[in-house]
Parts: C-alpha cells; sequence; structure tokens
C-alpha cells in the first residue's frame, strides 16, 4: 500500500476531464523539475535527496543522537520556519500525545524554542531547564536568524552555568551551512559537533536533511523508514510514471485549476491532533513558495473534529472561495472500544462494542459529504497508516507536488524574498550596526 489521493469529489467545480487534460502542462512542469532546468534550479537538492541519503549518513545522525539521547532528559531543538517546522511535524505526528507527561521515558523530552521571540516562553523554558539535564540542537542554515541567536545564546549561558566546557561541548550540536554564517564560526570556535545542510536545499525542503533527522532521530524514531518512505515516492513521482497515477501531478494539477475558479484558498483538514504541526509544515511550503508576485493559494488548516464546532459554520456556509484537501488516515494505532452503559443516560448505546475510529471515519464521511453540498470541493489523500514510511511518503509527495505547483502557477517555488521585509524594519527599529539609514527614515514614519 501507498498514498494514494482521490480527486473524485472537486466535481462539479472542477471535472475529471479536465484534471486529465492537464496532463502535458504538468508533465512538462514535472520534467522540468526533474531535469533541474526551471526557475530556482539552484534549490533542486530536495529532489533526488531519498536516494542519495547513504547508509552512513544515517548512521552518523544516529550515533549523536544515541549520544544526546543517553546524556539529556530533555533536548531542545532551537531553530525556526523551515529549521524547526519539519522536526515537528514529524515527531509529533509519531508521538504519543501525553507522552512529555509520562514519568518512566526512553526518550528524552523534545522541547522547541528559537521559532519566536516571546521573553515570557524563553523564561518558562529557562526555568523548566535550570534542574534538568538537558541539551541542545541548534539549526540555522543562514547561521545569522535573530530568533533561534537569541535562544541559543540564552541556552548555551544556562548549559554553561551547569557544565563545564568538554561537557557543554558533548550536549550542543549545531546544523548549519558548511562554512557561512555565524553559527558555524561559533561552532568551530567551541568545537560543538557539527552537521551540514546542503547548498541546494532550502529551509522549508530541508526535513530529509540533519535539520529534520537529529531531532527525529533523537525523539527515538526510525530515520530510515522515513527516508525509505521518501524515497519510494520518489518513485512513484517520476517522469516516468503516467500522470493518472502520479498523485503529486494530479494534487498540482487539480489545487491550480480550482484556484483559477476562484477557490483561493485551501484549508487542509486532519481528524488527528497529531497532524496539527504537519499541517504547519504544509503551510509554511505552500504558502512560502507559491505566494508572491501577488498571487498564490492561501493555505490555511483545521483539526477535525475539533473545529468543526468552531469553523465548521464557516466551512459550510460562508464565502465560496475554498476547498479541502483532507488527511484521511487509514488505521487507528491503537483500540478503544465505546462501552454498553445500562441506564444509557447519553443515549450512546447505539454506538456501543464500536471503536472510537469508527466513529470518527463516519465524522470524516459525513463531513465531505456536507461539504461538498455546501459546495467546498474536496481533494483526499489517503495514508494506510501514521508511522515514518507513510509520513515519508506524504513529506516527498507534497514537496513534489509543491515544485510542480509553483511552475504551473509561473513562480519560483523556491526562493523567499518577501520574508526580508518585517526583518530590515525590525533591524532598523533595533538599531543594528549596518542600518543607520534605515533606522533614520522608520523613525520619521513612528
Ligand atoms: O524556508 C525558509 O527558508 C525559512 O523558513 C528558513 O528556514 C527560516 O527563516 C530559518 O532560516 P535559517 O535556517 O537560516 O535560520
Amino acid at each position: 500500500k501507498n498514498l494514494a489521493i482521490d480527486v473524485s469529489n472537486v466535481a462539479p467545480e472542477v471535472s475529471l476531464d479536465q484534471i486529465n487534460a492537464e496532463k502535458e502542462n504538468v508533465q512538462k512542469h514535472l520534467e522540468t523539475l526533474m531535469a533541474k532546468t526551471g526557475k530556482g534550479n539552484d534549490f533542486l537538492g530536495w529532489v533526488d535527496l531519498p536516494a542519495e541519503i547513504s547508509a552512513d549518513h544515517l548512521k552518523s545522525i544516529e550515533a549523536t543522537a544515541e549520544r544526546l539521547r543517553n546524556k539529556a532528559d530533555y533536548v531542545v531543538v532551537t531553530g525556526i520556519g523551515g529549521s524547526y517546522l519539519g522536526a515537528r511535524a514529524v515527531i509529533d505526528a509519531l508521538n504519543d500525545s501525553f507522552d512529555h507527561l509520562k514519568g518512566e521515558r526512553k526518550n528524552p523530552v523534545i522541547l522547541y524554542a528559537g521559532h519566536n521571540i516571546s521573553e515570557d516562553y524563553t523564561y518558562e523554558l529557562l526555568e523548566l531547564l535550570k534542574d534538568k539535564s538537558f541539551g541542545i540542537i541548534v539549526i540555522s542554515k543562514s547561521g545569522t536568524t535573530t530568533e533561534p541567536a537569541i535562544a541559543f545564546r540564552v541556552l548555551k549561558e544556562l548549559l554553561e552555568t551547569k557544565y563545564d566546557k568538554s561537557e557543554v561541548k558533548e550536549r550542543i550540536v549545531a546544523i548549519t551551512d558548511a562554512k557561512k554564517g555565524a553559527l558555524r564560526t561559533l561552532a568551530e570556535q567551541e568545537g560543538y559537533e557539527t552537521f551540514v545542510i546542503p547548498d541546494d536545499v532550502g529551509g522549508r525542503y530541508s526535513v530529509l536533511t540533519p535539520v529534520g533527522l537529529l531531532p527525529i532521530a533523537v525523539a527515538g524514531f526510525s530515520i530510515s523508514e522515513l527516508v525509505r518512505g521518501a524515497k519510494t515516492m520518489r518513485d512513484l513521482t517520476g517522469t516516468d510514471v503516467p500522470f493518472d497515477k502520479n498523485p503529486s501531478s494530479i494534487y498540482a494539477a487539480t489545487r491550480n485549476l480550482l484556484y483559477q475558479k476562484g477557490k483561493k484558498t485551501e484549508i487542509l483538514v486532519n481528524y488527528h491532533p497529531k497532524l496539527h504541526y504537519f499541517a504547519e509544515w504544509w503551510k509554511q511550503l505552500y504558502g512560502e513558495s507559491e505566494g508572491k508576485e501577488n498571487k498564490g493559494i492561501f493555505p490555511a488548516a483545521v483539526d477535525f473534529t475539533t473545529d468543526l464546532h468552531s469553523m465548521g459554520q464557516w466551512i459550510q456556509e460562508g464565502e465560496r472561495t475554498i476547498f479541502e484537501t483532507v488527511i484521511s488516515v487509514g488505521a487507528a494505532r491503537h483500540r478503544v472500544l465505546i462501552p454498553r452503559d445500562e441506564a444509557n443516560l447519553d443515549n450512546l448505546n447505539y454506538l456501543a462494542g464500536k471503536r472510537i475510529d469508527e466513529v470518527n471515519k463516519m465524522a470524516e464521511l459525513g463531513t465531505r459529504i456536507a461539504h461538498t453540498d455546501g459546495g467546498v470541493p474536496n481533494i483526499r489523500i489517503e495514508l494506510p497508516e501514521l508511522n515514518e514510511y507513510y509520513l515519508g511518503q506524504m513529506i516527498y509527495f507534497f514537496e513534489k507536488a509543491c515544485g510542480i505547483s509553483g511552475y504551473i502557477l509561473g513562480v519560483n517555488p523556491f526562493d523567499q524574498p518577501g520574508v526580508e521585509a518585517y526583518k530590515k524594519n525590525m533591524f532598523a527599529l533595533l538599531g543594528k550596526p549596518g542600518f543607520e539609514k534605515e533606522t533614520e527614515a522608520i523613525k520619521k514614519r513612528l
């Protein structure tokens, strides 16, 4: 079994014939992507990554993960955007929901820092860690991003008050550019172990580099299975696969047709709270890749059935400019039956003996019918189960589709010029050396 896509519920807005008519156009973009001849082609290292990762590379990541696992009860993954979301997406999807509250532990608790600049968050994290055994994985491709740099500075200071220099070195791992950036200089001077983010892999496509793989391995999950899943999906989405069998091509074609029909917002839907951060990863992937030149589908996400009780009304009857892409997970990992109750005061005995997942599945089916009846086209991504292998498939499926989709839209899906605007203003406001002119200009506007 593999990940599969079902686009039979995007009609009547888009018909299967219209999707199939995109075959040649999409195939052309897929070939451009694979031949690395299109826009942003210096950032296409991720395309072949799953096939190129060697067993030795995985082993060296696993060995470092093992050292951190043995030393630390808490490991703080310090990074933002593409240097954070992939790891969190996979770890949350696979972790026991209450893992961090369980006493007897096999794996360190994974915590996150450097993905915000909240002083209270930082204070509370430091308070938690001050009498705990902890380690840090600091991740920044540029090595100069403000959020993780601040977080790393304070966490490093705390670590240095707890341990001597040689022990600190054992507890910090830096993942950054091979040569450039402040983090590279710092790591070399302090003697931290480092892993490299390849030049040709951008942040949001970096989950299958040490950026994602090291934290995922520290959390106790199989990175070789994750990579194997991605590799399978690479084969299933190659240029030799017919259009109607290629899930990434179909997804890219369908969402662009919907966009052309005025469906400007795509809502990624899950029925398992474990997938919340997968949606955050997906939002970054598509938002940063396509939202440019005043174009691009707005990527949104909901957790169902939770959000059916908050956003459900809008989706059912609000402005008809949306479509849904549902991640539909085949089998639940655990089994809980709904008990029979003699008094039946809650009138639930009609469900007695059923699995909770069966109710979840009927909620999913009922919602799909209601939303399509209400004018919300529905794409379904079927994932056989939530494990490393299928998550690897889903990651590569979305990455490949994103590249094709960006090319259909006519943008460069591998740059992100727009993220600099806020940084420039923030540096000007903070009086960063080198920003004197900008400081003067922005002060006049206040
Ligand atoms: O996708 C991207 O390029 C961004 O989200 C970056 O990953 C994010 O800004 C963090 O950058 P860096 O890894 O350089 O600290």
